[in-house]
């Protein structure tokens, strides 16, 4: 991608995923969680916090998408599923890469709700607060994010540039 600009570099993620994982740490102690990891976006962020996370710690994938180019389409689809088993009467937090209109996040939220968790929590490596357009707010995040187009860390342009180690975009925007 041309005109690419460092939003977040691989140092500022790294130490924020930390601070995060302690966080979460003071939350949860001892008790078990179980992360539920939205492919594909979030999973370097998921297995950095969780490389960072030092209690009982369980791994599940989701698959969700709304994204065609750099528009959300607003319809969800859910390409891998989660078992109600892995989830019914345990701590779950929800790790996405970004929260944009809230759609996912909102879709991800009820759909997990009502498997019956013990908790349910969410955390956003990025929050777009700006572009929300159904009510929900992640309980963890990382960095806002100004209205702009980012990729790299697992965030992708069409599938490509997920690969980066740290967040680009086309024009540097950003907040906190
Ligand atoms: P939402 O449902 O509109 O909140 O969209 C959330 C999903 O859209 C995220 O999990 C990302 O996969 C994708 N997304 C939103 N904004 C961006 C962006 O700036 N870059 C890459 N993907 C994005
Ligand atoms: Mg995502």
């Amino acid at each position: 991608m041309e005109n690419l600009e460092v939003v977040l570099t691989e140092e500022q993620i790294q130490n924020r995923t930390k601070q995060l994982a302690d966080t979460l740490y003071s939350a949860y102690g001892n008790e078990e969680v179980i992360f539920v990891c939205t492919l594909k976006g979030a999973v370097f962020f998921t297995c950095d916090l969780l490389r960072k996370y030092p209690g009982d710690a369980i791994l599940e994938f989701v698959k969700i998408s709304s994204y065609s180019g750099e528009e959300s389409t607003g319809r969800i689809k859910m390409n891998l599923d989660i078992r109600k088993e892995n989830i019914e009467n345990k701590h779950v937090v929800i790790v996405e890469d970004i929260v944009d209109t809230g759609r996912s996040l909102k879709y991800l939220h009820d759909y997990i709700m009502a498997m019956n968790p013990k908790s349910l929590a969410t955390c956003a490596l990025l929050d777009k607060k700006m572009k929300r357009i159904v009510p929900i707010d992640p309980d963890y995040v990382g960095f806002e994010v100004d209205d702009l187009f980012v990729i790299g860390y697992g965030l992708d342009y069409d599938q490509k540039y997920r690969n980066l180690p740290y967040i680009g975009a086309k024009t540097k925007k950003l907040s906190k």
